[in-house]
């Protein structure tokens, strides 16, 4: 079934990590640790397979040393009897990669104290949560959308988390406030921001980017192996990095495979007319204010 849910200062989180919240917080980050901070579907799973690409110094087989999701721990990751996401942590040796999907104010205060390297990358394309409750059929301008699992098309996702009434009922919170609060995290600290859209665009800019934060500058042959290695169509082939053989309640890839579409704005195509402006007006508003601007199409 799916998993039970519980919150956290009004950030809906599964109820395992919930009942481990004091662990998460009083989580001890050290100076040297790296951590990707994505909203859910955002692209974490790709960000991660770069850095590790670039970490490894593009060699192959040692990325391929574990499926690419069991690489980073997930700080909040709570699935008992399994070892948690802070205890795979602690039994890392440095420099450790972590990864996490929380927004800003729940971060464990540690990672500010200590002024780790942050990278969140944004995408905006949004997510189905785990266990969410099914809200659009309340709503008859979404009703008429089919039913997703978290891999499928993104019209459901945009519904939930763009509609007024029903972003709360999203996991790790709703996109726009995740995206904001890392938005304005940049000004304060040692963020490095990207975007989906503009790694679709340009990967080797972008790859190279990330490289610099870490404190590398890659030679042109290495680039390119990096940005061949992690390029959709060939991660969509390549067992460590697809996620093919992870099943969770909330991810059946027999319905959609993990690596979808990888493409910038899908949801257009799947909703209606007064959908996409409806989305367009709730976007508006809630953006408004803020200097950070997504690309929705390429
Ligand atoms: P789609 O469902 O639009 O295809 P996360 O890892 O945060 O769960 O994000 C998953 C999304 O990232 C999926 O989007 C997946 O296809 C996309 N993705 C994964 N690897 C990618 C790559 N190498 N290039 C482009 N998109 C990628």
């Amino acid at each position: 079934g799916r998993p039970e849910l519980g919150e956290v200062e009004g950030i809906l989180l599964s109820q395992a990590t919930c009942n481990e919240w004091q662990r998460i917080q009083g989580f001890q980050a050290r100076p040297d640790d790296l951590l990707i901070c994505t909203y859910p579907k955002a692209g974490t799973t790709w960000i991660q397979e770069i850095v590790d690409m670039i970490q490894q110094d593009g060699d192959l087989e040692k990325c391929k040393r574990a499926p690419v999701h069991r690489r980073h721990p997930f700080i909040e990751w709570a699935r008992p009897p399994q070892p948690s996401g802070v205890e795979q942590a602690e039994a890392m040796p440095p420099p450790r990669t972590l990864k996490t999907h929380l927004p800003v104010k729940l971060l464990p205060p540690s990672f500010w104290e200590q002024q780790c390297k942050e990278t969140p990358p944004l995408r905006s394309q949004l997510w189905d949560p785990p266990g969410a409750p099914v809200v659009s059929e309340s709503d008859p301008c979404w009703g008429d959308l089919p039913q997703h699992t978290h891999t499928a098309p993104q019209p459901r996702l945009c519904s939930r988390c763009c509609l007024p009434a029903l972003s709360a009922a999203v996991g790790w919170g709703p996109w726009h406030d995740h995206v904001k609060g890392w938005w304005k995290a940049k000004e304060t600290h040692c963020v490095l921001f990207l975007f989906y859209e503009d790694m679709k665009k340009d990967p080797k800019h972008e790859i190279q980017k990330v490289a610099r934060f870490l404190g590398k500058n890659l030679d042109q042959e290495l680039l390119e192996k990096i940005v061949y290695h992690t390029s959709f169509d060939v991660m969509k082939d390549n067992p460590m990095a697809n996620r093919s053989g992870v099943s969770l309640s909330i991810m059946d890839q027999s319905i959609s495979p993990f690596m979808r579409k990888g493409t910038v704005g899908d949801w257009k195509n799947h909703f209606t007319v007064a959908q996409n402006e409806r989305f367009e007006e709730d976007y508006e508003e809630k953006m408004a204010g803020t200097n950070l601007t997504f690309c929705m199409e390429l």
